[in-house]
């Protein structure tokens, strides 16, 4: 990590705690790793952001939001996959007890980038032949066992311990499980998209890096259904955009880099290969941008083969630079049908949709009529199982009819009928359409990183009057608060009181404004700046002197600039309106023959 960076990362976190965006939670009881509380600065960025991905990622592509709880039952995890492979390589400390993420270590320590993607026996021998040590106590730690961890949190519903439950490790089950409802509300019509915006939870071995490994979280997900073989997405919006893509293909050379194609490009050289996968980078780019992301501090990398999530086709995450080190901001994930197929699967209902042909078609269906007087006396109960166990045959493989008999597998015990008694056929039906399941293409943001990376890519130090002035060039868009009205004194009650006039006003227009009128107004502006209020309006002696209210001037001061105007009373919730809508520009404004800056 470079010093500069590190000294960035260092300032950004002594801020966020100073002035309230984010800190350790539960600090009366000494705080708790991995937990952290968004302050009143930053749960209004934060709430800026996620309604800035609302408007891009759900509003502007009518997509549908839901809000589903973050405690799901267990059988729901068994299908999704996460009981059995949501895991990380954990090591002990056999001195001091302490656990580490084996692959970071690893990390850490060589120049190996992705050991995520490394067999875990590997990843042992590998902490052995580096000689690596505990960090926590300098223990060797050399031939101890590297083994996984499942990274959910359980728990209990309900009184006793009957009912097993997991806090969600991705707003996303929340989605799928719901899908056979989803569907109606969507009238049965592929593609649709549904979002969420919620917690999820991971019990992450060594939380770090602030806000970037947390145990509790917030994730902005986007399920997006598709039919794979008829479903385009509209490329030509973002055929132009260009990425900057570090492919496996590049990451698997020595001296691979960074390719900067346009989202066309990248389809027709087949770097990108699902064009879903490639019109969620197009699109993501400029929301990046739009949010303030330092784009010369970023890139899309593909995950390498065995670094995959175990539902993902293929991969793509969105890497922020913080403090020296690349981050993953977003996740870009092509699902396929697994999730879906799995919770078809094991909870017995319809994961599929009704795909109607153009035309209704003539197919060849395989079908059995068993003799049920046969199979009644031989099997019991289980004769209506066997029945559709073998019809279930039929469809999936009509070959095995051919031999005498055939054998069918129910609840775990084997049934064998004869042929004859299957009355297996194959007949000809007109159909007007087939069930398919959906694929979903995914892409799942990180808010708590992206706030992080916002913050951190925002923060500058400049100097400003012979001092240093830190400030936060927050995109107005997401700045916690947009405005800061002041008397230039607070001991004069005819300034305060104007400027307490101003301030409602500015409230009753809808604006996020902030009253401050405590030290020398240098050092106000130094406070604004610091939590990124893009404008300071400045009620003087001159406002009083002027006799008709409305043409009475005030100041209207410019964070990034620190430049001043003069503007009237009367037109200022007109000017701060097309300035947070992007109509104009503080330097347009300046230009203005009616506007007088301020020397
Ligand atoms: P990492 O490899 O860094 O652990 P991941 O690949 O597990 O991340 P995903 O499972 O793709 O992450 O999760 C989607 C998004 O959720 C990530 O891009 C990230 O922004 C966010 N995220 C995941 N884990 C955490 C965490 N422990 N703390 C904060 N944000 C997280
Ligand atoms: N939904 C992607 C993930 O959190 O793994």
């Amino acid at each position: 990590m470079s010093e500069e960076r590190n000294t960035e990362l260092e300032a950004v976190a002594e801020l966020a705690k100073r002035r309230g965006f984010f800190f350790q939670s539960s600090g009366a009881y000494g705080g708790v790793s991995g937990f952290f509380t968004y302050g009143p600065q930053g749960a209004a960025l934060k709430r800026n952001l996620e309604d800035a991905w609302r408007d891009r990622f759900v509003t502007r592509e009518g997509h549908m939001e839901i809000s589903a709880p973050d405690v799901m039952p267990e059988p729901v995890f068994e299908a999704s996959g996460h009981l059995d492979g949501f895991d990380d390589m954990i090591i002990e400390c056999p001195e001091c007890g302490e656990s580490h993420r084996a692959d970071h270590l690893v990390e850490d320590n060589s120049d190996v980038e992705d050991a995520e993607a490394i067999p875990i026996e590997e990843v042992q021998e590998l902490i052995a032949d580096l000689g690596l040590v505990c960090p926590a106590c300098g223990t060797e730690l050399a031939g101890e066992p590297v083994e996984e961890f499942n990274l959910m949190f359980e728990t209990s519903i309900g009184p006793g311990s009957s009912q097993p439950g997991y806090l969600r490790p991705e707003t996303a089950q929340g989605i799928f499980v719901e899908f056979p409802r989803l569907k109606e509300y969507a009238r049965g019509q592929l593609p649709f998209g549904v979002a969420q915006i919620g917690n999820a939870y991971r019990n992450e071995i060594s939380p770090r890096r602030a806000l970037v490994r947390v145990r509790e979280f917030t994730q902005a997900e986007l399920e997006h259904f598709i039919d794979p073989e008829e479903d385009e997405p509209p490329i030509e919006r973002v055929a132009d955009v260009e990425l900057p893509l570090y492919s496996a293909r590049e990451q698997d050379k020595d001296d691979g880099e960074l390719q900067q194609l346009t989202v066309e490009e990248a389809l027709d050289e087949a770097v990108i290969t699902s064009p879903w996968v490639a019109y969620y980078l197009g699109l993501a780019t400029g929301w990046y941008e739009r949010i303030g992301v330092d784009m010369s501090r970023f890139r899309y990398r593909q995950h390498l083969s065995g670094e995959r999530a175990h539902y993902a086709a293929d991969c793509w995450d969105a890497e922020a630079e913080l403090g020296g080190d690349w981050i993953e901001i977003t996740g870009f994930a092509y699902r396929s049908d697994y999730d879906l197929s799995k919770h078809g699967e094991y909870s017995g209902d319809d994961f599929t949709i009704f795909k109607q042909y153009d035309e209704p078609q003539t197919v060849e269906r395989a079908t059995v009529d068993p003799d049920m007087s046969v199979l009644g006396p031989e099997f019991g109960g289980a004769a209506a199982d066997v029945r559709e166990a073998l019809q279930a045959l039929a469809e999936r493989d009509p070959d095995a009819f051919d031999a005498d008999t055939v054998e069918v597998d129910v609840d775990g015990d084997t049934y064998t009928v004869d042929t004859d008694v299957a009355n297996f056929s194959v007949e000809e039906v007109t159909q007007a359409g087939e069930h398919i399941t959906p694929h979903v293409v995914e892409p799942s943001f990180g808010v708590g990183r992206l706030v992080y990376t916002v913050l951190t890519h925002a923060y500058g130090e400049d100097e400003v009057a012979g001092e240093t002035r830190s400030y936060l060039s927050v995109p107005t868009e997401l700045a916690p608060t947009f405005a800061c009205v002041a008397p230039l004194v607070s001991n004069d009650a005819d300034l305060v009181e104007r400027a307490e006039d101003v301030l409602d006003r500015l409230r009753s227009a809808g604006f996020e404004v902030d009253y401050d009128e405590s030290g020398s107004i240098g050092r106000r502006y130094r406070r604004q700046d610091e939590v990124g209020t893009p404008f300071c309006v400045t009620v003087d002696h001159e406002t009083l002197e002027q006799e008709e209210y409305d043409a009475a001037t005030v100041t209207l001061r410019d964070r990034d600039s620190t430049e001043q105007a003069r503007v009237p009373v009367g037109d200022l919730v007109a000017i701060l309106s097309e300035l947070r809508a992007g109509e104009t520009t503080f330097a347009e404004l300046l230009s203005d023959p009616n506007v007088h800056r301020v020397a």
